[in-house]
């Protein structure tokens, strides 16, 4: 056990910022709101941290765990924190606290749960299906990335529509890096931001199943949509979505990853799957459905249900391969919100429609519900499946929370 701290003592909480990825998942999870972000940095402030430790496991990189000892009125003030392009080095604690008794000790990952890990965020798990395969996170950092070719990239939307999004394929030769449906990796991109500090990675989801895009190939594919506007709809050109959408085959990426160690799918025989997405949230349905294509011969799928949204069909990616796949395979289900002539739609109108068989899947002990893409459709789609599942929700929601049956990745 830790000795408790003497009162003017510190254990200041500190996320590096060289190998976060800014995913945002620890200021999410924060249940104290003590984590905070400017357009470079993640930040925790130390006069609101209580060392909960409930940003630690969702972390993808590990950049959340770091602790430093230190004088209260010496703590790092968030303008420093923001400030910094690495950890400063370890201060040494005052010689007080050097001796006897035995030096204080910074918090290690299994040494500290002053509280349990929840096993959940707010609405999904933070634990994965129980019978998923064990997967490879962080095999390579930022300071250490790998290298992958591009073998393949075209566009996925049709090309005289708004949204651009690309189908981009990455080999990565006899280099090391396994993936499993549902994880996603980083990209960095080449270059310098406004202040001549090298850019961080971006996130992307793999859309390709644990095989390969192609299968026994060491490769792996992305959908990644050029980013063209702010949020407030000014022009905006995102530094490696553009970067991405225009690599040419043969061009080298530098990689980081892989991450996700709880959105994942379930490997025993007859789970279901509800997918629910927008956009680029297809991707980890992607390589989920492909995976359960690939095995349709040995018969051990469950049900497949997806509603996915997009603005129209032709910006909707994938349309073409999509509708191809057999009804009795997958219950398709698309939530057009632009297409001419037709009411706005989203993916929760459709889930609300098709109310019965949601509401089936939902009774179902083997039913997994995975929901990514748009941040804005997250309160949408938990409101969606409330509906649909009535009175018995709150508990139901706890249940597939605890027994990782419910995953949301939006962004
Ligand atoms: P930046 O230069 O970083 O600029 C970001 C700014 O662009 C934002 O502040 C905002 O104003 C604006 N913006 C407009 N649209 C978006 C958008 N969709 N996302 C982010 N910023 C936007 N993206 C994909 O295309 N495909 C994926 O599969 C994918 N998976 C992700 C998975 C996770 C877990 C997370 C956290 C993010 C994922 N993203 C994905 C988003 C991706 O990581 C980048 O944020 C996105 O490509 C924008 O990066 P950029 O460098 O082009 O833009
Ligand atoms: P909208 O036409 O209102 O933008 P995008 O193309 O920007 O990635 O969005 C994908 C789809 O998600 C679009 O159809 C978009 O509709 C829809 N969408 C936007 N906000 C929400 C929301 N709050 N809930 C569900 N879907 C949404």
């Amino acid at each position: 056990m830790n000795a408790p701290l003497p009162a003017d003592m510190l254990k200041q909480h500190l996320i590096d910022p060289e190998i976060c990825i800014r995913c945002n998942t620890c200021e999410e999870t924060c249940p104290v709101d003590a984590i905070t972000h400017d357009g470079r940095n993640y930040v925790v402030d130390p006069a609101i941290c209580n060392s909960c430790m409930a940003c630690i496991p969702p972390c993808p990189t590990g950049s959340i765990d770091n602790w430093r000892l230190m004088l209260r009125e010496e703590a790092y003030s968030l303008e420093d924190q923001f400030g910094w392009d690495e950890l400063p080095r370890e201060k040494k604690p005052p010689a007080e606290y050097q001796a006897d008794p035995p030096p204080l000790q910074v918090p290690q990952h299994d040494a500290v749960p002053e509280v349990q890990a929840p096993a959940s965020t707010a609405s999904g798990s933070m634990v994965p299906p129980w019978s998923a395969a064990h997967p490879y996170v962080n095999l390579y950092a930022p300071k250490a990335p790998v290298a992958a070719t591009v073998v393949g990239n075209y566009r996925v939307t049709d090309a005289d529509m708004g949204s651009d999004v690309h189908h981009i394929v990455l080999d990565f030769g006899s280099l090391f890096f396994p993936v499993l449906e549902g994880q996603s990796l980083g990209i960095l991109p080449p270059g310098v931001d406004a202040h001549g500090r090298a850019h961080f990675a971006r996130q992307y989801s793999i859309a390709s199943p644990r095989d390969g895009e192609r299968p026994g190939y060491n490769n792996l594919s992305l959908t990644v949509k050029r980013v063209t506007e702010d949020y407030d709809g000014k022009p905006y050109a995102g530094v490696c979505s553009n970067y991405l959408c225009d690599l040419a085959k043969g061009d080298t990426v530098q990689v980081i990853g892989p991450f996700g160690s709880s959105f994942l799918m379930p490997n025993h025989a007859r789970a279901n799957l509800l997918m629910i997405c927008t956009g680029t949230g297809s991707a980890p349905m992607r390589a989920m459905t492909e995976h359960c294509r690939r095995r349709i011969a040995q018969d051990v799928n469950g049900k497949l249900m997806l509603f996915f949204g997009a603005r129209t069909r032709r910006e909707l990616p994938y349309f073409g391969p999509l509708m191809k796949l057999p009804e009795n395979f997958i219950d398709i289900n698309l939530a057009l919100s632009r297409e001419p002539d037709q009411p706005k739609r989203y993916v929760q109108d459709a889930m609300r429609e098709r109310a019965v068989d949601v509401a089936a899947l939902l009774a179902d002990e083997n039913t997994y519900i995975y929901v990514c893409g748009l941040k804005g459709m997250e309160a949408g789609v938990l409101q969606a499946l409330r509906d649909v599942a009535g009175a018995g929700w709150d508990a139901l929601h706890a249940q597939l929370r605890a027994q990782g049956r419910l995953h949301v990745e939006t962004y």
